[in-house]
């Protein structure tokens, strides 16, 4: 009999992958020991999504050899891949609204485990339950997808792939969607998966993240592997560095200054979301220029509709919302746009870009009636390129080509277009929620750059962010913001991150933190 505990679970050996003449991955090696957390780290578009279709065989490799515990196998396709133990929780979850937990997980298995049929739902929903319990999903296998949040969705994915057996789960992203608390927990439900012998490759660009979960990490750079290295023996700062080849500035340049005169001024505004509830209650503040005003709070506290609110896509049932002392409240977006107020809106998938458009097209997609762009009815493609190209360059939009359709961009470079066009459209006020979200560190370094140069040239600036290191590094101000008012505002160097988990989680304002 051999040992079994020395055979790696992965290994992907010498993979390159072209999509035509690009080559998304060239000569990759990544091996990864049964029973390990090991973390896959590049920048956005580097290639990490595409080794890991590679992996679960939805694409085929142009040459490489894949095994799985030491055994070579032909990954044709997913069947094949599952059948070998694998599961994977892509990038953007695809569940189906309208069903149950349980069939949703049930879903497709009449095919691929033929003649073991699975058509009981009750049992499958036992099962499923014992299977949650396990490894403290704590999911409800009869709720509705539709009703449950996202953090929960997710489980959901995880635990279709347990149901479906397997022992190596791919986790691409898998916190980028996730507020603190919700990536609390995950970390736990991976320590105990990985300390129950189940094998996890696991991407991510939050480096703390890394730190705090993985075993090992593999970094590619282009498209080409870099290094394997143990956990413990770097810092987050070396995993940065070989991540984008120079040093990462973690630090951002705010002059000193004196906020002006007020741009934005929400009074006592009552908002509601779809089901008619109301979640933003009463709610005032007021953004000046020269400031960035960062909201903080949890997710789920009125913070999209509030924004929704702000931007015209969701009425304001009570209160006024004025632009420089323009009355705004209830105007149409358009409307709205012309005052100078602009935002990089949350849900980039569905709002931000549409997907069957060149990034071009994306890049002007609020603007295409300006002179600059077209002269009535037509289309100046000249000048639309021009402005392509060098927003592209600008933003490190990559690959760099103007004429590629959104979907064949990386997730974190779809996410550069929105907030290229967003952020260059010269906005007095400039509404960011959660702007880095998906983004790796070097892109990050950028955008946050970027909203503290348009605060130090006299805009106003309002950040909502569920990442206190974000929040508290960039504003100057910070409200916090709890069930649907913001229910304390301070200067940002008066007070830190205890305080703000305090206050977020409805503590009183008046006995803070010790
Ligand atoms: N279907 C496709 N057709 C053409 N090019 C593609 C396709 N899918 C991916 N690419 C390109 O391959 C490169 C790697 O993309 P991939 O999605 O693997 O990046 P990633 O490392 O996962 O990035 P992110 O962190 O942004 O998710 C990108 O430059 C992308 O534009
Ligand atoms: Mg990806």
């Amino acid at each position: 009999m051999s040992d079994k505990s020395n055979i790696n679970a992965v290994e992907m050996l010498n993979i390159t992958k072209k999509f035509g003449d690009f080559t998304a991955n060239d000569n990759i090696n990544l091996i990864v020991e049964k029973g390990e957390i090991h973390a896959l780290l590049g920048e956005n578009g580097a290639g990490k999504s595409t080794l890991m279709n590679v992996l679960y065989g939805l694409y085929r490799p142009t040459s490489g050899t894949i095994k799985i515990n030491g055994e070579v196998v032909e990954m044709a396709n997913p069947n094949i891949a599952i059948s070998k133990g694998l599961g994977m929780v892509h990038q953007h979850f695809m569940l189906v609204e309208t069903f149950t937990v349980v069939e949703n997980i049930i879903l497709g298995m009449e095919v691929t485990k033929a003649g073991n049929v699975v058509l009981d739902t009750k049992k499958a929903s036992k099962d499923i339950k014992e299977l949650s319990d396990h490894y403290g999903l704590r999911v409800d296998p009869d709720a509705l997808v539709s009703d449950i949040s996202v953090g929960m969705q997710q489980r959901v994915e995880i635990l279709k792939a347990l149901y479906r057996g397997a022992d190596i789960l791919i986790l691409d992203e898998p916190t980028a969607v996730l507020t603190p608390q919700e990536i609390d927990e995950l970390t736990e439900i991976v320590k105990n998966l990985a300390s129950e012998g189940k094998t996890i490759i696991l991407i991510t660009h939050k480096l703390k993240e890394i730190k705090d979960m993985a075993d090992k990490c593999t970094i590619i750079r282009r498209g080409k592997y870099i290094d394997t290295v143990n956990i413990a023996e770097v810092t987050e700062r070396d995993l940065a560095a070989m991540m984008v080849g120079r040093d990462v500035n973690f630090k951002v340049n705010k002059i000193d200054q004196e906020p002006g005169e007020t741009v934005l001024d929400i009074k006592d505004i009552v908002v509601k979301d779809f089901r008619n509830l109301e979640r933003v209650k009463g709610l005032s503040l007021e953004v000046k220029k020269g400031e960035v005003f960062g909201v903080a709070g949890i997710d789920g506290n009125g913070q999209s509709e509030l924004i929704e609110a702000l931007t015209g896509l969701r009425k304001i049932e009570s209160g006024t919302v004025l632009m420089n002392g323009k009355d705004i409240t209830n105007h149409t977006p358009h409307e709205i746009q012309d005052t100078g107020l602009y935002n990089i809106p949350e849900d980039r998938q569905r709002r931000g870009l549409v997907m069957d458009f060149t990034v071009a097209e994306n890049l002007i997609l609020e603007n295409y009636d300006d002179d600059q762009f077209s002269n009535g009815w037509k289309l100046k493609h000249k000048e639309i390129d021009k402005h392509a190209e060098e927003l592209s360059e600008k933003f490190d939009i990559r690959p760099r080509k103007i004429s590629a359709k959104a979907n064949e961009l990386s997730g974190g470079n779809q996410q550069k277009v929105i907030i290229a066009r967003e952020i260059t459209n010269d906005p007095e006020l400039l509404i960011a929620t959660q702007p880095t979200r998906g983004l790796d560190v070097g892109a990050i370094e950028y955008v946050h750059e970027y909203l503290v140069d348009q605060r130090n040239e006299g805009k106003a600036v309002l950040l909502v962010s569920f990442e206190l290191d974000e929040i508290l590094s960039l504003s100057d101000r910070i409200g916090v913001i709890y069930d649907g008012q913001i229910v304390s505002v301070m200067e940002a160097e008066d007070t830190n991150e205890r305080e703000l988990g305090y206050l977020m989680a409805g503590g009183n304002v008046n006995e803070k933190a010790e």
